[in-house]
């Protein structure tokens, strides 16, 4: 599958290199085309580069994994592109203006997911893998047991393409929250993430969710 995935940093490049050893055609998208970490990418893994706009074309699937409080500037780029796809959106609306542990900058009757989705309607937006570190996102097997990952979403079809993404990567405990208006619940759950990291001194871990 032809994949876009808009971001260069631990995410993307995370994500960037699973999608393309899992044999999908990806081309990942910065500000700038000749940006040095997706050029970078492009050699290391015979993956595309590109900038954000680039990107977002190529993609029949897109993947949001830039900072929060640009993502919605980075899919603006493309937004003429975006009509009708899936786009999976990994971002969390994190505030370092007053250090760390950092703000939410929405929260409690809003959330990124939702913003995304209002500002590119004709997108089919799936909130989904914010709540767990990179390594963890293409490869839960690193943690034993089952352990829990949502997807938030309007569109029935676009969160079942998320699902599947997900199972190819080897998630088995997915969790359907509900409409985008559930990205809410995960976006807030980050602040308990951070917290968890320092107590646990590692960001690799995840929580299971389990029912009677
Ligand atoms: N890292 C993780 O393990 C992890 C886990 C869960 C969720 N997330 C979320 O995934 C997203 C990416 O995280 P990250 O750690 O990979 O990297 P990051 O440093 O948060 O984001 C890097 C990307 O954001 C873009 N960007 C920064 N400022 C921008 C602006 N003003 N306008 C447009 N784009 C801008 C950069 O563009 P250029 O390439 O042009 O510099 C780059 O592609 C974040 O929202 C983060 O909360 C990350």
């Amino acid at each position: 599958m032809r994949i876009g995935v808009l971001g260069t940093g631990v995410a993307g490049q995370t994500l960037g290199s699973k999608l393309v050893s899992l044999g999908h055609d990806v081309m990942m998208g910065a500000r700038a085309a000749d940006n040095e970490k997706v050029l970078a990418f492009a050699q290391r893994t015979g993956g595309r580069a590109g900038n954000f706009r680039d990107a977002i074309a190529h993609g029949e699937l897109i993947i949001n994994g830039t900072r929060g409080d640009g993502s919605i500037a980075a899919i603006r780029q493309g937004a003429d592109h975006l009509s009708g796809k899936t786009l999976i959106d990994v971002s969390n609306p994190l505030d370092f203006s007053r250090g760390f542990p950092p703000l939410l900058s929405v929260s409690n009757s809003d959330s990124l997911g939702e913003m995304i989705q209002r500002e590119f309607p004709d997108a089919r937006v799936v909130k989904s893998l914010n709540t767990v570190n990179a390594a963890i996102m293409i490869d839960p097997a690193k943690l034993p047991g089952a352990h829990s990952v949502f997807v938030s979403g309007n569109d029935a079809a676009a969160k079942g393409e998320t699902m599947d993404l997900l199972r190819s990567f080897g998630w088995q405990s997915i969790i359907d929250l509900g409409d985008i208006t559930t990205a809410r619940g995960v976006e807030q759950y980050v602040s308990l993430w951070v917290r968890l990291m320092g107590a646990l001194g590692t960001p690799e871990f995840n929580v299971a969710v389990v029912k009677a």
